[in-house]
């Protein structure tokens, strides 16, 4: 009983930050994203009767995985103990949503070594409650979270997009987004940001569908602003950003090659452009760590 799958991390171009429900993860507004190729996740799931105790990969959050694990063990009624090494692209818990890539491997490495055959929909609910972006990462391409589980809104060939990411610090993040979210509703700018949340999402869904990358990437930064804003303003506030992400969103911002910045919680900026600026953007940001990322297929045993 063993089998070993790979998700990509993504990209959130609406961002999901708040949740309506804690433990089921279900989250306050939608959210829109991209599934990355080079940033991935490869995990191998086994169940055996040799083992005489859970064993994960060191460096990942056992009791967290563990208890994903048991909540498979009970639906495939299977008490048998798991190994599971797991092993990332990319360096973990710096904002490139590493639980995003680790729990849709997970869920999908898992529930096929137990045999149990699900629906795409039933396993971007499944990772869902492991970790609430994992559900993005399970479906194809370009993709839409909506209450319990996430659906593709257009396969990973639909726009030849680059997400050129930022390494700006790869060391773990102080404040996990799990924690960070609990405080959402201290952050007086709430009310207003779920209000416009619903006309931001219906202007880049259009924005995607008519390809109009200026349009696209503007909603795209004020978004990453407006949800940022609300963290540096929940108590205590959240500060993710540092000197360098300041100087990169700068840099992009001054438009001498269309693209546009998105940063999650954590320092690193993903700079999104077309295709066809993607070698300008290497040239301009010539001193930097950078990782290049194209549209991608969702998680998938391999
Ligand atoms: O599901 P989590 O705990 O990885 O939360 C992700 C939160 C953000 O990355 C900040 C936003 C998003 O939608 O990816």
């Amino acid at each position: 009983m063993k089998a070993t799958a790979v998700a990509p991390a993504n990209i959130a171009f609406i961002k999901y930050w708040g949740k309506s429900d804690e433990k089921l993860r279900l989250p306050l507004n939608p959210s829109i994203s991209m599934n990355l190729s080079v940033c991935v996740t490869t995990t191998t799931v086994e169940f055996s009767e040799r083992f005489t105790h859970d064993t994960v990969s060191e460096g990942f959050d056992s009791e967290r995985i563990i208890r994903h694990i048991d909540y498979l063990r009970k639906l495939a009624q299977v008490e048998l103990r798991v190994h599971i090494s797991t092993k990332n692209s990319f360096p973990a818990a710096a904002g490139i949503a590493s639980s995003a890539s680790g729990f849709a491997a997970l869920t999908v490495a898992a529930s096929s070594a137990l045999g149990l055959h699900m629906s795409e929909k039933r396993l971007s609910k499944l990772a869902r409650t492991g970790s609430g972006s994992a559900c993005r990462s399970i479906p194809d391409g370009f993709v839409e979270w909506k209450d319990e589980y996430a659906y593709s809104l257009y396969p990973h060939d639909y726009w030849d997009l680059r997400d050129i990411l930022v390494i700006v610090d790869s060391h773990m993040k102080k404040v996990s987004t799990t924690e960070g979210m609990k405080a959402v509703r201290t952050s007086p700018l709430l009310p207003a940001r779920l209000a416009a949340l619903p006309g931001r999402i219906a202007r880049i869904k259009k924005a995607l569908t008519e390809k109009n990358f200026q349009e696209f990437g503007e909603i795209m930064e004020e978004e990453c602003l407006d949800m940022h804003r609300v963290m540096q303003t929940q108590t205590p506030p959240l500060y993710y950003w540092t000197g360098d992400t300041v100087d990169i969103m700068e840099l992009i911002k001054q438009r001498t090659i269309p693209a546009y910045f998105t940063i999650d919680a954590g320092p690193n900026v993903h700079i999104i452009c077309e295709a066809k600026n993607e070698v300008k953007l290497i040239e301009l940001l010539k001193d930097r760590k950078i990782i290049i990322n194209k549209p991608a297929r969702g998680a998938r045993i391999i």
